[in-house]
């Protein structure tokens, strides 16, 4: 699967298997994260038993909590934090993705009861939950292209895809509260617009929007 065919494939998933992520897998998500972490100077964690992260309510109505493993997505606090969670944390939702495993990000979890490392100065900003899915998930309802994008003249088929891919990705509640300019310079801009996690919605829409732009 090419990375277009991977985001394409890749929807919430809020039920999962009991059947564990076996060990060969488990090692090559380290080493995604390894890598992740360096490049996005990050501190993201495999947590391999979820244990009672999904214990709240909404989790359990959700069937959030059959997730057997979780990604905590930490990181030392700075003001771009939230964005870099987000560019980095999908791009580890896309590998897992690729190598067959279902993800949900998840901003309502138990804080207290998620076995991370959270060093002094490092804030724990998110969750990504992690395993088999019980089923593939289904394509969630989406703005147009229209709706989330400002162009000045006409736009180039770079930008076209970008946008397309930019409306697959995950945004909470699907609010997908953001705004791509494409400027007469050819340059391009990603605007929050605001709500819960909406920086870290930003940082997983350049994400895809990048990877439609090169194709
Ligand atoms: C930042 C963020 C936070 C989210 N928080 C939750 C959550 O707490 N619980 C949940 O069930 N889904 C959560 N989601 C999943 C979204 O509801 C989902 O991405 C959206 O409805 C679009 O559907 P899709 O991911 O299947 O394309 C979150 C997604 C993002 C990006």
């Amino acid at each position: 699967m090419n990375e277009i065919e991977v985001i394409k494939a890749r929807h919430s998933v809020r039920n999962y298997k009991p059947t564990p992520i076996e060990q060969g897998k488990v090692a090559q998500i380290k080493e995604m994260i390894e890598e992740l972490n360096k490049e996005g100077n990050l501190h993201l964690q495999f947590v391999e038993d979820a244990g009672n992260t999904y214990n709240k309510l909404l989790n359990r109505a959700m069937g959030l909590n059959s997730a057997p493993s979780v990604i905590a997505c930490v990181g030392k606090d700075a003001e771009d934090l939230e964005e870099r969670i987000g560019y980095y944390g999908e791009k580890l939702v896309l590998f897992a993705q690729s190598i067959g495993l279902n993800t949900c990000w998840a901003g309502t979890f138990n804080r207290k009861n998620l076995d991370a490392e959270i060093a002094d100065g490092e804030k724990l900003v998110i969750s990504i939950a992690i395993g088999y899915g019980a089923d593939q998930g289904r394509a969630h309802k989406s703005k147009t292209p229209e709706q989330v994008t400002e162009v000045a003249g006409t736009a180039p088929d770079w930008f076209t895809k970008g946008v397309e891919l930019a409306l697959l990705a995950p945004t909470a509640i699907n609010q997908q509260k953001f705004v791509i300019r494409l400027n007469a310079d050819e340059s391009v801009d990603f605007i929050d617009k605001g709500g819960p996690y909406s920086k870290v919605d930003l940082g997983i829409v350049k994400r895809h929007f990048e990877i439609g732009a090169k194709h």
